[in-house]
């Protein structure tokens, strides 16, 4: 008797410890850990082979992660797989302490595609059901990236059908502008929980963020460390990694000045998706939880603002329902 009481504190304790980042609630009453590990390619070297995402995923979950976002579009959805399977097969955690993001890719936006979509990705991530399912962007676009003549609002009827078949427990947008959000709104019967969105000190997307929290959709921050980290261009606009204001909070709390990009996207109420392939990097990118900024820290943080993109998507600006025009 003393063991299993002994024990069940001891693993409490363990996991208490192992799990770094607390949830939100969804307006759908589902829970979202505020912080995940992107496993996006945009920042890969060309030399970088796609078999470090299954490692970083590992990582992730040793460090304390639960939420691990990924897209049909990153092509890696088997590695991030194989990542949760490692990590399962160790003992680290049970699938259903971990929360996972994945997203339709624009080719498959008629509604009869969603279903038979999501399933794909399922297979490849080895899960019998998602976390939650994306819509990754409102453009519909053909095989050949020709635009495609296909609402959003015929795509969402697909989620709700990946839903109603229990392979999505939760349904959300990424990349909707705030009147695609409200036409879905007044035209679903499930309401997306989330918008996925980028958010960064040279894009804070005050406006965005403040519609979608008032419409009791979470954001997720994509690419938060805007143009801290290097993105090919030379004029990109500050603050950079070394940047005086960032520097001397980072000094403050005894933190790096990217912790301080992320723990600003925090008390935003944001949920932040780092993207890292590195051990150290990964468990710095979630060590956020054991200081805040004050709200006039916020508020020089915002000061950086440009409503300058990391991610334009300019290929597509004349394409129907492209969302970055307005
Ligand atoms: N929904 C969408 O349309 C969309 C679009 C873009 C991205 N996303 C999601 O958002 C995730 C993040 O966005 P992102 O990949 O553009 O960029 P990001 O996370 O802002 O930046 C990633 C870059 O920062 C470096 N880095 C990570 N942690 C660091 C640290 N502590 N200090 C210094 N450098 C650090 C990484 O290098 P190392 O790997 O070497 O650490 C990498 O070069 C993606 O992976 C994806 O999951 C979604």
């Amino acid at each position: 008797m003393k063991l299993i009481v002994c024990l069940g504190i001891c693993l409490a304790i363990t996991f208490t410890v192992a799990v770094k980042a607390p949830c939100i609630e969804l307006s759908d009453g589902k829970q979202m850990p505020v912080v995940a590990l992107g496993t996006g390619r945009g920042t890969a070297k060309e030399t970088e082979s796609v078999d470090v995402v299954r490692q970083a995923v590992y990582w992730a979950i040793e460090a304390g992660y639960r939420h691990i976002d990924t897209a049909a579009i990153y092509e890696d959805e088997s590695e991030v797989g194989q990542g949760i399977a490692d990590a399962i097969a160790k003992g680290l955690v049970k699938r259903e302490e971990l929360f996972v993001t994945t997203k339709l890719w624009s080719d498959k936006h008629r509604q009869d595609q969603v279903v038979p979509a999501l399933r794909e990705s399922l297979s490849k991530l080895g899960l019998d059901y998602i976390d939650l399912y994306l819509v990754h962007f409102p453009v519909a676009i053909k095989p050949d990236y020709s635009p495609d003549d296909i609402d959003y609002l015929e795509t969402w009827r697909g989620m709700e059908e990946a839903k109603a078949l229990g392979l999505a427990r939760s349904i959300g947008v990424s990349n909707f502008n705030a009147k695609q959000l409200d036409r879905l709104i007044a035209n679903c019967k499930v309401r997306p929980v989330v918008n996925e969105i980028e958010v960064n000190p040279t894009n804070t997307q005050i406006d965005l963020v403040t519609h979608c929290q008032a419409q009791a959709v979470a954001v997720m921050a994509y690419s938060p460390f805007g143009f801290l980290v290097s993105r090919g261009t030379s004029n990109a606009p500050p603050p950079r990694v070394d940047d005086p204001l960032l520097v001397s909070m980072a000094q403050k709390y005894g933190k790096t000045t990217s912790q301080i990009v992320l723990r600003y996207l925090i008390e935003r109420g944001l949920t932040p998706i780092p993207k890292s392939t590195n051990k150290k990097r990964i468990a710095q990118n979630i060590d956020l939880f054991d200081f805040s900024l004050t709200p006039q820290e916020v508020a020089q943080i915002n000061n950086f603002n440009k409503n300058v993109r990391v991610i334009d998507m300019a290929d597509w600006k004349d394409y129907p329902n492209f969302p970055f025009n307005e």
